[in-house]
């Protein structure tokens, strides 16, 4: 996730965007850059890599200036390189950006129309242009960023300086974290708290809309549209540095946890057009003739991201009525696979990097087959290697355990299945703005979802305890249980075993016993009555059956001794929905074991060998 220091004040700028930016390293990023003044002029230094990498490059230079930006990028649109890096610059306007901007193809071919020239491949540097276009047409700083920000579309958090005006910092946010510290004579912008919190610990949190005005003598707030001044006064941070790179959360999981909502805004913006009732099809980077004529799918990955494969055929085969196959990669890359013609292979990968998905999606190309990637890091060998990519917007994951990366990903088989959908002519426009509709309702209810964890935690009190666990699903949601047991079984290590419901009664049903915990999916679905009777069959048994339900389901109440309420969704998007608890649990269980979370034993967040 990108990342984004400002300074103004008495102190040289310089050191405390490398120290501001070192602190902000945890969040994981490609490239780095710094912005600052020397006689009279905006100098911009990056690099791609490492910030150690650009502090070498700029070791010599003795540069002093007492304002500069600085900022850590993590690609999101073009590849990791120099050119990309931010700060970015159009005349005098230099500026950081976090976020992403919807619209900024189209700004982009219009500004061009009109003479500029872009040196980057990034959706920021439109910002830069607009606001100098509106500087060159007379306005002050101040008002050509108001003005600029009227046509982005989008999620930002920008930090701007200008060569005419070179005693200010102008910082704006919308959807995207940013925060102002106050110090002594000093004042700061950052994505993130601990970039400053060496420096101060009076913050003042933004809210969207709001835009702070930095000088040597302190920081104005206003709305960045009405201009109307607002009020705001700095709370006093007490969250010790280690405390603050995971916002407050006590582990990375826990916070990747809660940044769903986030992730899956990110995910889902500027992917659709529900007015048209289309996906936009460049962000798959595919043609809908290249999709009308797809006559079979297999979808490859291996952990987690095969939980996203097995889901995606639900989707696709439901929605789209294309047949799809689903492989472990580890097991694809072996199995001689035939693949007929007009297959495409969607690979799965939060990484890029997992070597046997990269080997599975060697081997289908070797075997003539289209490959679609569905990726969270840019320009991994899987996004270089594949003939199409779908980027995640996750953000990095840090926390061993994917959380946010696998319900992105789930996003993104969603949007795909769409489009599948509509170009084989099996949804009319009236039902894909449905569909839509449901998912921009999303992260609000992922939201919702997430409200559950304090009766997770009493769940997870009550079976901290157990040697073994059950997962029970059905139909779109038997991965679901799949999930839940793989998570609890990595982080807590405890035995857990997922099953699809019915198949209880063929083997695992002898497990059952007084201390046998079974956690049911139990969604107002088709299979609702079935998963009913598969609880109540556990029951009989002295089993302890936790059901996740939907909000407002009764029935389900008798038949099981803990009930967690899911917010109602559509069927689609129902496993989204019902990871949630799942995660939390698993989560849960291994704090209250005193196991590291974020660092389960003998596991790699990116598993790079065979
Ligand atoms: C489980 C987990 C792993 C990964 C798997 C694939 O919580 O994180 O099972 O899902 O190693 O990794 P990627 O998606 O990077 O290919």
């Amino acid at each position: 996730m990108c990342g984004i220091i400002g300074y103004i004040g008495k102190k040289n700028s310089i050191p405390v965007l490398i120290n501001g930016l070192k602190r902000l390293e945890y969040r994981g990023y490609d490239s780095a850059g710094i912005a600052f003044f020397r006689n009279d002029k905006i100098e911009v230094r990056r690099c791609a890599g490492k910030i150690r990498d650009l502090e070498a490059s700029i070791k010599n230079e003795n540069l002093k200036s007492v304002i500069g930006l600085g900022h850590t990028r993590w690609a999101t649109h073009g590849r990791p390189s120099e050119e990309n890096a931010h700060p970015h610059r159009a005349g005098g306007i230099v500026l950081v950006h976090n976020g992403i901007i919807e619209n900024y193809f189209e700004l982009r071919e219009e500004l061009k129309k009109k003479g500029h020239v872009f040196t980057s491949e990034t959706d920021t540097e439109v910002i830069c242009h607009l606001i100098n276009r509106y500087a060159q047409k007379g306005l002050g700083f101040e008002d050509a960023t108001r003005e600029a920000l009227k046509h982005v579309e989008g999620a930002y958090a920008v930090g701007i300086i200008n060569e005419k005006e070179p005693d200010k910092i102008i910082a704006v946010k919308k959807d995207s974290p940013l925060v102002v510290g106050t110090g002594d004579g000093e004042f700061f912008i950052a994505s993130d708290i601990p970039a400053f919190l060496k420096y101060t610990k009076n913050v003042v949190i933004l809210e969207n809309g709001d835009m702070a005005m930095l000088t040597h003598q302190g920081v104005s707030f206003s709305n960045v549209q009405t201009k109307k001044p607002l009020k705001k006064v700095p709370s006093k941070i007490s969250w010790s540095p280690s405390m603050a790179e995971k916002g407050g959360y006590k582990h990375f999981m826990l916070k990747e946890i809660f940044e769903q909502p986030r992730a899956i805004a990110d995910t889902i913006r500027g992917r659709f057009s529900v007015g048209k009732g289309e996906v936009n099809l460049d962000e798959f980077s595919m043609k809908e003739s290249a999709l009308k004529n797809l006559n079979k799918i297999f979808l490859v990955a291996c952990g987690t991201s095969w939980h996203s494969a097995l889901i995606g055929k639900y989707m696709i085969e439901d929605m789209a009525r294309v047949p799809c196959e689903v492989d472990i990669a580890s097991e694809f890359r072996y199995r001689k696979p035939f693949i007929p013609k007009g297959s495409l292979v969607i690979v799965i990968t939060q990484s890029g990097e997992t070597a046997d998905t990269l080997a599975a999606q060697k081997e289908s190309k070797k075997l003539g087959a289209r490959v679609l990637t569905i990726c969270n890091v840019v320009d991994s060998t899987s996004a270089r290697e594949a003939d199409s990519v779908f980027y995640t917007h996750s953000g990095p994951e840090i926390g061993v355990a994917s959380t946010k990366a696998f319900t992105t990903q789930l996003t993104g088989l969603y949007l795909f299945s769409i489009a599948l959908a509509k170009a084989k002519g099996k949804l009319h426009s009236r039902e894909v703005k449905k569909l839509f509709n449901e998912l921009l309702l999303l992260p609000e209810k992922v939201g919702k979802a997430l409200q559950c964890n304090s009766a997770v935690l009493k769940i997870a009190r009550k079976f901290c305890q157990v040697r073994d666990f059950l997962y029970l699903g059905r139909g779109i949601n038997y991965p679901i249980a799949l999930e839940g047991a793989l998570k609890l079984k990595e982080i807590s290590y405890i035995h857990a075993e997922g099953y699809p419901a019915g198949e209880m009664k063929h083997g695992p049903i002898a497990l059952i016993d007084n201390d046998m915990p079974v956690l049911a999916l139990a969604p107002d679905d088709n299979v609702f009555e079935k998963i009913i009777s598969n609880m109540e069959e556990v029951k009989s048994r002295g089993g302890k059956v936790i059901a996740v339900a939907t909000e407002g389901n009764t029935k389900v109440l008798s038949h099981a001794s803990h009930v967690l309420s899911m917010p109602k969704t559509n069927y689609y998007l129902t496993p989204i929905i019902f990871s949630i608890p799942l995660h939390l649990l698993a989560y849960h269980m291994a704090v209250l074991r005193k196991c590291n979370v974020d660092q389960p034993r003998n596991l790699a967040k990116s598993v790079t060998v065979e």
